[in-house]
């Protein structure tokens, strides 16, 4: 919770007054007798947050608001003390955000330069962030303390994206967790959360091979239960292996790579390239060679379709299909894979990525 309800605790005993962790003030002296709108018995501080989750996508700005009055409604305004911070998700700590006293705001660790509170309203102290990145999404608290009254709600911040699961060209279940955080990173993405892996799981991903998760737990997604998955005797869902040791076992990964600003496109070129002339065409073009996860949030966001298979950054051959067709892979829309071919080898032209 951080130094300042450390303090806030401890004011109670400091000032001699009896502490309340009620809704109401009930300090039990002179109630509304004075100036201003001293501590009322029975005045109540309400905070008010959106109850749907906010979808929003990576480098966007959004506001999450956060809302708060008395009642009955006060004459005066009050100082208050606000408080946003991150709650702990999938063994994460918690982190502070921001806090503000009067117009005095101090954001903390990533989100410094990123945050603003937005107060162009009464009672608003919404949450602005800036540039969202992969790790911004997950669920935050707006505290608004006045005196020994402290209120709160929460609101949840998710990121449109898009989960896949990845193998490296060693083949499977050869990454321990630190390995699959990093490997999800090197295709622009990081490792899904539970949440994530079970919505695409309602989306109807099936996948027959564990990969690691964000708490380190390791499962997999099935819709259709078949023999080698498991056996026919499950039930559809997500199955779990529960949490697994983070250096010593190995498995697959699910990665989360989140929509883009930037566009992914096949390189239209006279001849098919190995691995080195794929990234050299791309380059040539002002571009990058795609990695996995952008090829994924292209097809998933941008409708990104095309029946070629092209070199990735990885050295993977890929392509994306929104619409399926004759003569284009399975009748499913997804990103069809060819694994890990020779590099040398000039079978596949190249997708590659521009920045926006
Ligand atoms: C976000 O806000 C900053 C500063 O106000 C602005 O420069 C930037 O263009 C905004 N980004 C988007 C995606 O709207």
């Amino acid at each position: 919770m951080g130094l300042l309800l450390l303090g806030l605790l401890l004011l109670p005993c400091v000032s001699g007054l009896p502490f309340y962790n009620g809704f109401y003030y009930s300090n039990g002296r002179n109630p509304g007798n004075g100036h201003g709108q001293g501590l009322f018995n029975g005045v109540k501080l309400v905070v008010e947050m959106p109850e749907e989750t906010l979808f929003t996508h990576r480098g966007a700005n959004v506001t999450l608001p956060c809302h708060y009055h008395y009642e009955p409604a006060l004459f005066t305004p009050r100082p208050v003390r606000i408080k946003w911070w991150k709650l702990s998700e999938n063994g994460a700590p918690e982190q502070d955000v921001l806090v503000a006293i009067g117009l005095r705001h101090r954001s903390f660790g990533d989100y410094q330069g990123r945050v603003h509170l937005r107060q162009d309203k009464e009672g608003e102290v919404s949450l602005e962030i800036r540039d969202l990145r992969l790790e911004d999404y997950g669920r935050y608290r707006c505290e608004v303390i006045d005196g020994l009254e402290d209120e709160s709600g929460l609101v949840e911040l998710e990121l449109r994206g898009v989960v896949f699961p990845y193998q490296p060209p060693q083949g499977r279940y050869q990454l321990n967790f630190h390995e699959a955080q990093q490997a999800c990173e090197e295709q622009d993405a990081v490792v899904a959360s539970f949440e994530q892996l079970f919505r695409a799981w309602e989306e109807g991903l099936d996948w027959c091979n564990a990969g690691w998760l964000q708490d380190a737990s390791v499962q997999y997604p099935i819709t259709l239960p078949r023999q080698p998955c498991g056996g026919l005797g499950l039930a559809p869902g997500v199955r779990s292996y529960g949490p697994r040791h983070r250096r010593l076992h190995r498995y697959d990964v699910f990665c989360f790579a989140a929509a883009l600003k930037g566009q992914v496109y096949y390189l239209e070129h006279p001849e098919k390239l190995t691995l080195t002339e794929a990234r050299e065409a791309c380059r040539e073009d002002g571009t990058q060679i795609a990695k996995v996860g952008q090829l994924f949030a292209a097809w998933k966001f941008h409708g990104l379709d095309h029946c070629n298979a092209g070199w990735l950054a990885d050295g993977s051959a890929r392509y994306p299909v929104a619409h399926p067709r004759p003569n284009c892979g399975s009748p499913e829309p997804g990103v069809r894979s060819f694994g890990f071919p020779d590099p040398q080898s000039r079978s596949y032209g190249v997708y590659c990525y521009r920045q926006r």
